[in-house]
């Protein structure tokens, strides 16, 4: 598929088809994801791939630590956002409501799917070692984003989920994953059901003049 195509016509996945991924898709996801580039070249991204059976175990103890501790998705800032950023958070939710059915609250969906990785077949969590400094997230953020362009291109959908850093403990438990790896973000992965009307719904972008300056 032509690259421009690849990039425009992707968008997150938030319903997914109940077919596992072979584990060839799953390498040549994983081969193509850490083609991109890293600062001198360390690779920091490390990935911990969870399927089936494990998945769901997964799911199960972070939608419970979700609902006791009460953790909902938000842009995790460290102050209030200008008000152009809480617009374009506002256009999110208008984009996905229609989507939803009536009963449905738009936080909770988002919530419960996420910690459910929205019912794909495969979760990733994407870590590195604590070693490095917040810098080396850029690396990690890079592969993220080869790794969507990727799959969209192999007919595999993704969901980027940053709410899985709110569970680090439990996550850790569960995959062993020791405590001098930082978790950096989790990544849904499946083939998207074609019939939900969540996937037909298109975010926009903030044009150009807004996000850059020419000098
Ligand atoms: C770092 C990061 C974290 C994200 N976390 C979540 C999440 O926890 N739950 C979710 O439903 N979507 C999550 N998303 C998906 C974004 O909501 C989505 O990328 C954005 O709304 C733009 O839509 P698009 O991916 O369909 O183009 C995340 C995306 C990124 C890049």
């Amino acid at each position: 598929m032509e690259l421009e195509k690849v990039m425009t016509e992707r968008h997150s996945t938030r319903a997914f088809l109940e077919v596992p991924i072979p584990r060839e898709a799953l390498d040549s996801l994983l081969f193509l994801s850490t083609r991109g580039p890293s600062a001198i070249n360390l690779q920091p991204w490390e990935f911990t791939v969870v399927m089936g059976e494990e998945r769901q175990r997964l799911s199960r103890v972070l939608v419970k630590a979700m609902r006791e501790r009460n953790i909902s998705c938000g842009p995790d800032a460290v102050r209030p956002l200008p008000e152009y950023f809480m617009d374009r958070q506002r256009k999110l939710m208008d984009c996905i409501l229609p989507s939803l059915d009536k009963e449905t609250d738009f936080q909770e969906f988002i919530n419960e799917g996420s910690c459910n990785f929205y019912g794909a077949p495969a979760g990733i969590i994407l870590t590195i070692d604590r070693a490095f400094s917040k810098s080396r997230l850029v690396d990690a953020g890079i592969a993220v984003g080869y790794m969507v362009l990727a799959a969209h291109n192999m007919g595999l959908g993704t969901c980027p989920i940053g709410l899985v850093t709110a569970f680090t403990e439990e996550i850790r438990e569960l995959l062993n994953i020791p405590d001098e790896k930082n978790i950096v973000i989790g990544i849904a992965v499946g083939y998207p059901d074609p019939d939900s009307p969540i996937n037909r719904t298109i975010s926009e972008r903030a044009p150009i003049g807004e996000v850059a300056r020419f000098y």
